[in-house]
């Protein structure tokens, strides 16, 4: 546990904590501190949960489907990761300067718990998107994304262990979830998730124009459902990472297997990536958070 948050947020404070690498240090209090406008739009998520997808999403309904411009500037840029300079300490680039130098209205990612969002996001309000995602995908994804870009030699049952421990980067999980669920009713918060991007995505695209008061005519949500498809996306150079992983290679110094960032992109990867034993452990885990609450994995998606 670190300072009383700054909202009310979900369970008992014995929950509260969030591993971070210690290279998230000097990154942290700027992040609590940054100044917050108003008209921003925050993508929030666990890692691996679409945070990427939906970002593109929100960022073309924010900037009147500006398509060509979507294609020319790499999304990092258009929609900086607020904290990413914890994530890579190495880049050669700052990214809450980035996201200080940006234009109003802005579209910022990040994957910090609610308690360590900048503080005005709470007084001044902006609007919120959260993505959920069936941890049991998230967890798979994040175990090739730390293969891809970090490097990580251990073995998925360890990874998942880590996973279900909150010992990897942003975790513990559901309390993450959880927060942004008990607020999903507030008018900041758009709670949506992965599996509803994949099996009803006009209807998310819709739901995001209403919440940021935009419009879509039917020309321009077939352009966005052709755009958003994952195999445009893979192939997207301004949205699928491969620059980012290129860079992050060059600054690890050492060879990282091959990975595509947009990579598999279904529902229940884990069924045929995850021995069952795994499954069960994460399952249980699942349970265990969820069963007081009277709440179910359905509930999320
Ligand atoms: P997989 O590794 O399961 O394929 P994030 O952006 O939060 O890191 O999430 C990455 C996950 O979203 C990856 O999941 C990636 O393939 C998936 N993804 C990205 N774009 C997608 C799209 N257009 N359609 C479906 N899945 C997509």
């Amino acid at each position: 546990p670190t300072k009383p948050p700054p909202v009310q947020l979900w369970g008992e404070w014995k929950e509260r904590y969030c591993s971070l690498a210690n290279t998230f240090k000097p990154v942290l209090d700027r992040v609590h501190n940054f100044e917050v406008r108003d008209d921003d739009v925050y993508i929030v998520t666990s890692t691996k949960c679409g945070t990427t997808w939906a970002q593109e999403m929100t960022w073309l309904i924010m900037n009147d489907f500006d398509f060509d411009c979507a294609k020319s500037i790499d999304l990092t840029i258009r929609s900086p990761f607020i904290e990413f300079n914890g994530v890579v300490p190495n880049v050669p680039y700052d990214t809450i300067d980035a996201a200080n130098r940006l234009k109003s209205p802005r579209l910022l990612k990040s994957h910090l718990p609610a308690m360590l969002l900048p503080k005005a996001i709470w007084t001044k309000k902006p609007k919120i998107i959260y993505v959920f995602r069936n941890p049991k995908d998230a967890a798979v994804s994040y175990y090739h994304h730390w293969r891809g870009m970090v490097g990580y030699k251990g073995t998925k049952e360890d990874f998942v262990q880590s996973y279900i421990d909150g010992h990897v980067n942003f975790n513990p999980f559901w309390p993450h979830v959880l927060d942004f669920w008990y607020m999903r009713n507030s008018s900041q918060i758009f709670f949506t998730s992965y599996e509803r991007m994949k099996f009803n995505l006009p209807c998310v695209i819709q739901d995001i124009c209403r919440f940021l008061n935009k419009t879509i005519s039917d020309t321009q949500l077939d352009h966005m459902i052709d755009h958003l498809s994952f195999e445009k996306m893979k192939d997207n150079p301004a949205c699928n990472h491969v620059k980012e992983f290129e860079s992050m290679k060059a600054a690890a110094g050492r060879e990282v297997e091959e990975f595509r960032f947009v990579r598999r992109g279904i529902v229940n990867s884990h069924k045929d990536e995850l021995p069952k034993g795994v499954i069960n452990k994460l399952d249980e885990w699942t349970y265990e958070y969820l069963q007081d609450l009277n709440l179910n994995m359905d509930d999320f998606t």
